[in-house]
């Protein structure tokens, strides 16, 4: 199929409201908008202002409406339960009608926020879209974070209600929730009023009588009283969501989300971009506690009347590295989402695709890759083994959805390994230097947007429009800083090649180095510490810490490691996989007094590196290449 991709791109360039106002056709509005932007409103303009909506509505209740309550909307797939149900819509419309009325029961109305801290059950999404349906505003924290990081989420929402679970299950162990939210609730000054509680059979709660309420009881006594809930309209710019991901700081960033050109770009991807259809199968292997898990988990699939997956397993281990291949045969799955980091498991323990064979995945159309980058070899490994289009796409929170793709739906360009496509509709890209001056093609520089952003992108940080301004909009005035570094091809392909900020990425998961280095610092025998994100063949990135013990000190090092990985599990989380803590004598540092940790990088990853012009003492780097290379790394 030949692309309409430059004529789309090109159409939008030309007229970028009448583009937007297009796709807005394809939403249900109860008022349609006064302005298709307004550019005087908020932080750098407002998308869709005067108009009111409902997310729920356009997810659920209006495919009812249309005569396909009968169709399948979510398929829950859990090995690690030995669980498949599915819900069709008529049952998604009973069941989050049900959830709204019993949280309106507990106070929750449009604008309150709900804390949502689930694992990958479908109740997590039912409660996501009962939020949506009030009016009310989620804030999806992801189960691998610990007591204090939600604690930190608790304190910023300020939420009426948190709706929780027993427990989550990773492959080899249960992780019970309850005492993980009890904790992050005694730390937190601001307390919900109520908890509705999800009662797992793998492993039940204690619940806290006057506060804690049994999600299904509660649930089931709704159903059986009839009880629903009207979708409330809002303003099309009022808060869906808040999703705090990781900023340079301890203080995560709480990126708000928007109603209306939310689901403005979300309908418009899935047939232009991911090239689906309603009624297919579209299966986002992520958690609903990431970006991706909000998009294409929940609402994207739902907005466009396909049926979503929600696995609640791992790509290896659950069990074995076919699960991929049985859940598309299983599931009819024509188009898959996920991080590469899950393709290099699979391809790890099953590198000739053995596994592959025992599947049908004749239905299965495309790969799509996200949340960090992926490289060639995995890609083209995934493209021998699946003969589909393979497309790495590039995206952040902040946006919502893809910054840049290779459109299979509005037919696919030439693949380029390395590069994560072309602009999307809606984005300028422009690659700078750091006084703000474009550089020539593939030239590295910081890769900034034109303001706006499209539909989608978050408006505002909650409670924080001045961090929003500074982080994103002061350094490069009118254009939103990416804080990725990256170049543009001369035929447009964009190359993201690291980030400019000390955010590093696990496993898909974005994680923050001075958070981790907030956590060590903490600990009375440290005097100082850095942490670095060192190349893994699996995850793509690891944590790598380095710490000087206070004088006088003397303890050893063994010990004092083991205790500063059991503090960033604690306090953090398992999902910031931080296992290493190197002992140094001192940290290198610029004359200025700046840690040169890209250098401490480098040498970690066994990467050429080049004697900063700066450095205060260069002799610290051989100490620095020592140590590593005593514990196996790069060497110096
Ligand atoms: N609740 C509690 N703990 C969790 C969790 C959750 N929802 N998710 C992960 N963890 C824990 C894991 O059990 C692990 O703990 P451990 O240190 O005791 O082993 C730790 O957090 C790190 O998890 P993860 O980075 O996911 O590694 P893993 O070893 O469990 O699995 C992969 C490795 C590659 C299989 C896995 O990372 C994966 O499937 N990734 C898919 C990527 C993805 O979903 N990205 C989201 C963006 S698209
Ligand atoms: P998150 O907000 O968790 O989605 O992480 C966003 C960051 O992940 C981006 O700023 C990039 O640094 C990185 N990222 C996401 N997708 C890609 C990609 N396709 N290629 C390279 N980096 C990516």
């Amino acid at each position: 199929m030949a692309t309409s991709y430059h004529e789309t791109y090109a159409g939008w360039k030309a007229d970028p409201e009448a583009f937007w106002a297009q796709a807005a056709e394809e939403i249900d509005w109860v008022d349609p908008a006064s302005r298709v932007f307004a550019p005087d409103s908020g932080l750098y303009g407002r998308w869709f202002e005067g108009a009111s909506c409902n997310t729920c509505w356009n997810c659920v209740d209006r495919h009812v409406e249309a005569g396909h309550g009968d169709r399948t909307a979510l398929i829950y797939d859990s090995p690690v339960t030995d669980t498949k149900s599915t819900y069709s819509f008529a049952d998604m419309q009973r069941r989050v009608g049900a959830l709204a009325a019993v949280m309106r029961a507990h106070g929750v109305g449009p604008g309150d926020r709900v804390i949502i801290y689930m694992p990958m059950v479908p109740q997590a999404v039912f409660a996501m879209l009962a939020c949506a349906r009030l009016g009310a505003v989620h804030s999806v924290v992801f189960g691998g974070f610990a007591a204090r990081e939600l604690a930190t989420r608790i304190d910023d929402a300020a939420p009426k209600l948190i709706i929780s679970a027993s427990c989550g299950i990773e492959v080899q162990r249960i992780v019970p929730y309850k005492p993980l939210l009890d904790e992050a609730i005694e730390i937190a000054a601001a307390k919900p009023e109520t908890c509705l509680i999800l009662q797992r059979d793998a492993h039940r709660c204690e619940l806290i009588p006057g506060r804690d309420v049994d999600f299904d009881e509660a649930v089931d006594a709704a159903l059986d009283a009839g009880g629903t809930t009207e979708c409330v309209p809002v303003a099309a710019t009022d808060p869906l969501y808040i999703l705090y991901t990781s900023g340079t700081t301890g203080q995560p960033k709480g990126v708000v989300r928007d109603n209306g050109g939310h689901m403005v770009a979300l309908k418009w991807s899935m047939r232009n971009l991911y090239g689906v259809e309603p009624g297919e199968v579209f299966w986002a292997a992520s958690d609903v506690g990431w970006v991706v898990g909000h998009s294409y988990i929940c609402y994207a699939p739902l907005l466009h009347g396909c049926a979503t997956v929600l696995y609640e397993g791992k790509p290896v281990g659950t069990p074995d590295a076919g699960a991929f291949w049985r859940v598309i045969d299983e599931h009819r799955v024509s188009v898959l989402f996920t991080a590469p980091t899950a393709f290099r498991a699979i391809r790890k323990e099953d590198p000739d695709g053995a596994l592959i064979k025992n599947y049908d995945l004749s239905g299965f159309r495309a790969l799509f890759l996200a949340g960090e980058r992926s490289d060639p070899a995995t890609l083209q490994w995934a493209e021998a083994q699946l003969g589909c289009p393979v497309i790495d796409h590039w995206w952040q929170t902040e946006t919502g959805w893809a910054i840049t793709a290779n459109p299979v739906g509005l037919g696919l360009l030439p693949t380029r390994h390395g590069s994560p496509g072309v602009a999307m509709p809606g984005y300028n890209i422009q690659v700078v230097d750091d006084d703000g001056k474009p550089v020539a093609a593939e030239t590295l520089g910081n890769i900034v947007v034109k303001l706006p952003l499209p539909p989608s992108g978050t408006p505002t940080l909650w409670n924080a429009p001045e961090r929003f301004q500074n982080a994103y909009l002061d350094e490069f005035p009118g254009y939103y800083a990416t804080s990725d570094a990256g170049f543009v091809d001369k035929d447009g392909y964009i190359f993201i090649m690291s980030r400019t900020d000390d955010i590093i990425n696990v496993a898909g998961h974005r994680l923050s180095t001075g958070a981790m280095e907030e956590v060590i610092a903490s600990h009375a025998d440290v005097a100082e510490c850095a942490v670095v994100g060192t190349a893994d063949a699996l995850k793509g990135q690891i944590p790598l810490g380095f710490f000087v013990p206070n004088d006088g000190v003397d303890r050893d090092p063994v010990d004092l490691e083991k205790e500063l990985v059991a503090l960033v599990r604690e306090k953090i989380g398992p999902v910031a996989a931080f296992k290493t803590a190197v002992r140094v004598a001192r940290l290198p540092k610029t004359r200025s007094g700046k840690v040169l940790r890209g250098t401490m990088q480098k040498i970690a990853d066994g990467a050429e590196w080049k004697m900063p012009a700066a450095i205060d003492d260069p002799d610290i780097l051989s100490e620095i290449g020592d140590a590593l290379a005593a514990r196996g790394f790069g060497g110096k």
